[in-house]
């Protein structure tokens, strides 16, 4: 397993992380828009009455900022024998932070969360230019990503 760089730490998101830059290192991977602290927080509690099912990380740095984030999804099926799947979502490390192994000790603590709640296994979609990042995390291309936005 990769360790983290001194002084780094890996910890579940907390409510008070809008101060420590959550949003912020989102911004790397796409829009995040305009979200108060309000709006923040009601999406906090929902998530925690979800604890369960969504599993969000937070890697911070030295002075306890948010450098890098992931979340995993466990989605419940019937089919498989009700297995459990693994969805990674939003993985994002903040730019000056990159090339770190961050991002590959936030797969491999989403990995490990998935593995024991009993995923049978997890998927996640990316571009082409992060293919060879998820390959070094012990992924393998599989399947065609389809959208629909409305
Ligand atoms: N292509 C090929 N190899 C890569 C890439 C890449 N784009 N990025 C990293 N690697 C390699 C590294 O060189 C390293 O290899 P090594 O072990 O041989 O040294 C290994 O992968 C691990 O790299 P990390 O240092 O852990 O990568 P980093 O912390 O920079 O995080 C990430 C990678 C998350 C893709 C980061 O660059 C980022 O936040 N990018 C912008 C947002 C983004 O695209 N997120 C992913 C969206 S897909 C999704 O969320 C499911």
């Amino acid at each position: 397993l990769s360790q983290l760089p001194e002084g780094y730490t890996c910890r579940p998101l907390q409510r008070g992380d809008y101060a420590k830059g959550f949003l912020d290192v989102l911004r790397v991977l796409t829009t995040v828009g305009d979200v108060s602290e309000e709006a923040w927080n009601d999406r906090y509690e929902w998530l925690s009455h979800h604890n369960d099912a969504y599993f969000l990380l937070c890697i911070l740095d030295p002075s306890s900022n948010i450098v890098g984030t992931g979340a995993l999804i466990v989605e419940r099926k019937f089919i498989h024998n009700l297995g459990l799947v693994g969805h990674i979502e939003d993985i994002a490390v903040a730019k000056d932070q990159q090339g770190k192994k961050l991002g590959l000790r936030i797969i491999q603590a989403l990995d490990y969360v998935a593995e024991k709640v009993g995923c049978y296994k997890s998927i996640l979609d990316c571009s082409e230019a992060n293919e060879g990042f998820y390959v070094k995390c012990g992924f393998k291309r599989a399947g065609l990503e389809m959208a629909h936005y409305y």
